[in-house]
């Protein structure tokens, strides 16, 4: 049977898991359980990294031996796993002693082949934060952490020898265009190795200084720890947690680090789950997986994963999410409150994976109402409704020479061969992980198929068995959604099959016999209709009073407006010639602006900009606002200021300099 091997980042296990954990282990979840339904046996792996000086330092405060504070913290990861309807087939923590084996025979390996070199290292201690630095790291001769003293501590360490890989990487990775994805992240990579010097990486720690890490199995003074411990996890966990009756089980027990080396570690067969087909990781941790752990196989004489893919950043409402600014989204609240899958499917629908993206709750809102509750919900429950109303609750026959041509666009899409199959697409844009035009092209055929009500109108159709036909097409178009949205959303997936009265779970079956028309079988006895996803109503919190989206052309562009609706926007470039901070407001500046016309402006740039940083400057206002009153002073415009996803705010300016007054088209 073909295999399929995705993995996620293993997590801190210091940290609280949240939206931005949920997202990688949802996305890998996605594709494993897309990848199950392909017939294909599945290794999904996920786990959390436990070694290092943060969770010793954590456990200290707690009175806790490390591996006890590990085992408590844990739970949070596996909690939230659960819930979010996760099917990973292993949970790997690098406590697991047959991990920690790996790891050792792996560096005994490196180190009998010359790859690894004990050597003298001259660094820089932060003793507060208990990090070592490189003269090049510093700022100012500080910790370009917490900017404070550093001091030069000499000490004996272990280097992996990556820098002789430097050359073979760059090669490897332009021969391989689909190694490192999406391209621009590929592309920084490329020009990182292109344009730098690559060091070789000292992998020990003295166990003096860290004593929670692995210990090197021939010299016990060290102990490795975070990214070759880490980075190890991938391929360790094919040696004993793979699924099933795979070569290696569960229950093989602790090898000892000789049996490890002969009988396991220099033999990848056929039998063997490595390499992986997918490392999804966030763009934080892309240098790690794209060098440290490519330069490691190397070494190592194994093959490559056949794919690292670094997907963008969650913001929130524009800010980076940090426990100081309190903003740290938690994905049990939001379950909480909306449900697990609504929750998947926001994170993919509303941001292209490998971009960054900016959680709202109000944006989350806006998509349960207009996809899940109008677009889905109201398909699935006219359906039965009529089936109910019409054929007292059984599916009835198809009639095929009812077929109309709006009954033909909607079987070709899930006939194969035709040129609108939908499966072919969607198998290209899961292959390539771009989640976002999948479920996109999942929403058209949705509101097509609701179109197709209108245009159909069963409750004035007098032929029976044209109405057969039309009950019949929108049962099975409903069938075959609920199979590709099964990945993204199993819960209501399920849900779906079960009112149209088949039993089982999607998951259950293969997508090549279920997956295209006419597998539906009439005479079936539908359930009651039951409501997928319930309204929302607007709160303070989720203030859904902003107007539902429009929808979008081919290429899933939303919020689309025509040239007329953006000449509405009077645009002018104005002049600041006063500015003062607002009474009693950290945030809004009060700014005397010449458009052509002098106008007061209040703008909530006061916590980026000083006023006498702005006077003299040239600025873009929205000149044909209605005035408002912002903490009770007037404000005749509105200026304009860019925010990107890691909070930095910028006023616009032109580019020469142009006359106050001119017009912005
Ligand atoms: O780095 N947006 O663990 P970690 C999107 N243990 N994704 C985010 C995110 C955000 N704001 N914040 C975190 C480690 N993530 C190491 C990894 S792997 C061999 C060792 C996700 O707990 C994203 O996947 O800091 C990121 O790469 C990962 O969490 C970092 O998790």
């Amino acid at each position: 049977m073909e295999k399929f091997f995705v993995t996620t980042p293993i997590y801190y296990v210091n940290d609280i898991p949240h939206i931005g954990h949920a997202y990688t282990t949802i996305a890998a979840d996605i594709l494993a359980r897309y990848n199950r339904l392909k017939g294909r046996e599945v290794f999904f792996l996920t786990g959390t990294d436990e070694h290092g000086q943060k969770v010793e330092k954590s456990a200290q405060e707690r009175s806790h031996t490390p591996k006890a504070h590990a085992d408590l913290m844990v739970g949070n990861f596996r909690n939230l796993w659960a819930k979010l309807n996760i099917s990973n087939d292993a949970f790997i923590r690098t406590t697991d002693p047959e991990h920690i084996k790996t790891v050792q025979g792996l560096i005994r390996i490196l180190w009998d082949n010359g790859e690894i070199e004990r050597r003298q290292y001259l660094g820089w201690y932060c003793t507060p934060d208990e990090r070592f630095w490189t003269e090049k790291d510093l700022v100012d001769g500080k910790c370009p952490d917490c900017g404070r003293a550093v001091e030069q501590i000499q000490e004996e360490n272990y280097f992996f020898l990556m820098s002789k890989y430097q050359k073979r990487l760059i090669k490897y990775i332009e021969d391989n265009p689909s190694y490192i994805l999406p391209d621009t992240r590929r592309n920084e990579v490329l020009g990182f190795l292109k344009n730098n010097t690559l060091g070789d990486l000292c992998i020990s720690r003295p166990k003096s200084r860290l004593s929670w890490g692995i210990p090197f199995s021939f010299d016990k003074d060290f102990v490795t720890y975070v990214w070759f411990d880490a980075l190890v996890n991938y391929f360790s966990a094919t040696m004993y947690l793979v699924p099933k009756k795979g070569v290696r089980s569960q229950e093989s027990g602790v090898r000892s680090e000789k049996e490890t080396l002969n009988s396991e570690l220099l033999t990848l067969n056929s039998d063997s789950w490595w390499p992986a087909d997918h490392h999804l990781v966030g763009k934080d941790i892309l240098t790690t997986h794209a060098v440290y752990w490519s330069t490691m196989l190397m070494a190592l004489k194994f093959p490559l994963p056949q794919n690292i893919f670094a997907h963008g950043w969650w913001t929130v409402n524009g800010k980076k999410m940090s426990k100081s600014f309190g903003n740290v989204v938690d994905p049990n609240a939001m379950i909480d409150k909306y449900g697990t899958d609504a929750f998947r499917y926001f994170l993919f629908r509303e941001v292209p994976f490998g971009l960054d993206g900016d959680f709202s709750e109000e944006a989350f809102v806006r998509r349960i109402n207009t996809d899940l509750a109008n677009d889905l919900g109201n398909l699935l429950s006219r359906t039965l409704t009529m089936i109910s109303k019409y054929r007292d609750g059984n599916i009835p026959d198809a009639v095929e020479d009812r077929d109309r041509d709006i009954e033909k666009k909607i079987k070709a899409w899930f006939t194969p061969g035709s040129e609108s199959y939908f499966s072919k697409n969607y198998d290209d844009f899961l292959r390539q992980l771009q989640f976002h035009s999948a479920l996109t092209q999942l929403w058209k055929i949705i509101n097509e198929t609701n179109e197709y009500i209108a245009a159909a109108v069963p409750w004035k159709e007098k032929d029976e068995d044209t109405l057969s036909n039309t009950l019949y097409t929108l049962a099975e178009s409903l069938r075959l959604i609920a199979i590709y949205l099964y990945p993204f959303m199993p819960d209501t997936a399920n849900a779906v099959w079960r009112q149209l009265g088949i039993g089982g779970s999607v998951g259950d079956f293969n997508i090549a016999e279920t997956g295209w028309w006419g597998r539906l079988k009439s005479g079936m006895k539908i359930q009651k209709a039951e409501q997928l996803f319930p309204r929302i109503e607007a709160t303070k919190e989720n203030n859904s009073s902003v107007p539902p989206l429009t929808k979008g052309g081919e290429g899933g562009f939303e919020n689309l407006i025509t040239i007329a609706d953006f000449a509405k926007v009077q645009l002018k470039v104005g002049k600041v010639i006063g500015a003062e901070r607002v009474k009693k407001s950290n945030k809004l500046i009060k700014l005397q602006v010449d458009t052509g016309e002098i106008r007061q402006v209040v703008a909530g740039i006061g916590n980026v900009y000083a006023p006498e940083d702005l006077v003299g400057k040239k600025v873009v206002v929205v000149t044909n606002l209605q005035p408002a009153k912002l903490m009770g002073v007037e404000s005749q415009g509105m200026l304009l200021a860019a925010t990107d996803s890691e909070g930095v705010l910028s006023i616009l300016t032109t580019e020469k300099d142009v006359k106050e007054g001119a017009g912005i088209k």
